[in-house]
């Protein structure tokens, strides 16, 4: 029987930290709930001292999930953990996650502190958590590059004090996979009590090692590891528990094996790309468009022959169907209703009705209707309680002449209309909309993404608008690019703080 690794999933958390990719409570508790049904074992649901809404997501997934164990978030403060406590109470199994950051730039630079005060601080912390759950993890922050004889002794005092799950994480992504498998064994080597405590990875991917630096840990000890969908993260990301769990999947021989049902990664993986608006890198490992695409003449030779010559992951294995029934104009309310639940998506018949319209809306402009574009249509209702609204846009545009946009706003209830001439269409419709927003705002980003093949595609755009200091993102999908592009930049403008 093959040892077991626990999987703590923190897109929620560490993944949600991504400006631009925050989720609102509702689709936090859609994720929450393809997680558990993907199998999970621990979820970060958020870091409840930061904001009402942190706060509120974690009490609403605690009443949502059922079976894997709620995490919240804490610094080695008591108002964090007090807080962290209230937001768990509806959880049937929970966890607190507090910490201080144990290597010497953090100790000096972030705390103005000494090592052994740092001690002292962890200590305090998880006694604390202690006076109110059973199960309580300690992260010593920026472990990656804390020295190993120091770490011990801080892991050894926390686990002395009650941690149960003792995190190691490499905060920065320094570490090489050798060099972080060496810390891993040195503290099952060196920490009186580790059998007491799980010791947990927790890698980002700076260098590009977070998932060889992962499965180094567990091959030294660690049976627990932090992972997000997709590798979501601040900066380049976390380890993608996709990689994770194939990886285990693929190397029998290591003999350590997940609670993840392979067949779910793949729906959740667009779940969670498209409600965060953050497209998966083509090329991406197990998930990415390309990840299962032989392409070259000898490789598609090699997999007509036999599959086993080029390919180590049946797709069907995480769930990637080819023969999944593709929706057209002709199909029905059910088949909708059946591919939403496969995509994890599930909404009242209300919400379905009107999905459904915009379905069909959509299957007139397009022959078939694919996974991403019904992510799309279930989450249009995101903007329905924005301010601005575009009315209408046209644009006249060619080779050899300025394009030229007009476009009508709905603002608050009052129509605002104004054209102009620019450097291509959405130059034109951008400026348009400027001179009904007269506001000093910067265009940062704009990145254009067709969603699959055809020319008749909704095509998705992600914007960065700089404004007041301030930088917002928005996203619009439409069949029309440069509605989709007008669209992303209001999305922008509604986000202002007022
Ligand atoms: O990267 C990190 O150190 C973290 C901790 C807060 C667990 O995310
Ligand atoms: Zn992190």
């Amino acid at each position: 029987m093959s040892e077991r690794l626990f999987i703590f999933d923190t897109t929620l958390r560490d993944g949600e930290q991504v400006p631009g990719c925050q989720l609102n409570t509702v689709e936090k508790i859609q994720v929450a709930k393809q997680l558990e049904a993907l199998g999970v074992d621990v979820i970060e649901a958020g870091f409840p001292v930061s904001s009402p809404g942190d706060f509120n997501s974690v009490i609403e997934i605690s009443k949502a999930v059922t079976w894997p164990t709620i995490c919240a978030l804490t610094r080695a403060v008591q108002k964090d953990i007090d807080v962290a406590a209230e937001a768990l109470k509806y959880a049937k199994h929970k966890r607190i996650h507090t910490g201080i950051g144990t290597s010497d730039p953090h100790i000096k630079y972030k705390f103005n502190s000494t090592r052994e005060e740092i001690i002292e601080r962890a200590v305090a912390a998880v006694k604390y958590a202690r006076r109110y759950v059973e199960d309580v993890e300690f992260y010593a922050e920026d472990a990656g590059r804390t020295e190993n004889e120091y770490l011990a002794r801080v892991i050894e005092a926390v686990i002395k004090a009650g941690a149960t799950v003792v995190n190691i994480p490499d905060t920065t992504g320094y570490c090489l996979p050798d060099e972080y498998g060496a810390k891993i064994k040195y503290l099952m080597d060196h920490v009186d009590g580790i059998d007491r405590a799980v010791i947990s990875t927790h890698c980002h991917n700076d260098l590009g090692m977070a998932t060889a630096n992962t499965i180094s840990g567990v091959l030294n000890g660690a049976r627990q590891v932090e992972v997000t969908i997709n590798g979501v993260g601040e900066r380049a990301g976390n380890t993608a528990l996709e990689e994770v769990a194939m990886i285990l999947r693929c190397h029998k021989g290591i003999d350590i094996d997940t609670n993840i049902n392979t067949q779910k990664i793949y729906p959740t993986s667009r779940m969670v790309s498209s409600l965060m608006n953050m497209p998966v890198q083509p090329n991406k490992a197990i998930v990415g468009r390309n990840a299962f695409a032989h392409s070259s003449g000898i490789h598609q030779d090699g997999v007509l022959k036999n599959v086993q010559t080029y390919e180590i992951i049946n797709p069907k294995d995480v769930g990637i169907d080819d023969n999944a029934i593709v929706l057209t104009a002709r199909s029905g309310r059910a088949a909708l209703k059946h591919r939403l639940h496969v995509l994890g998506v599930e909404m009242t018949q209300e919400k379905l009705d009107k999905v459904y319209e915009d379905f069909l809306k959509l299957a007139d402009k397009k022959k078939d209707i694919t996974d991403d574009d019904i992510l799309v249509l279930a989450g249009a209702d995101r903007n329905v309680n924005h301010h601005i609204k575009l009315e209408y846009l046209q644009v006249t545009s060619g080779v050899g002449v300025r394009s030229v946009a007009s476009l009508g706003l709905n603002i608050s209830g009052e129509h605002f209309e104004a054209a102009a001439t620019g450097n291509g269409p959405v130059d034109a419709a951008i400026k348009a909309v400027k001179q009904i927003i007269k506001r000093q705002m910067t265009l940062k980003e704009f990145t254009i993404q067709a969603i699959s093949k055809g020319s008749d595609d909704v095509g998705k755009v992600h914007m960065q608008v700089e404004y007041d200091g301030q930088m917002y993102y928005g996203f619009g999908a439409n069949t029309d690019i440069i509605a989709a592009s007008v669209e992303a930049y209001i999305d922008c403008i509604n986000k202002f703080r007022k």
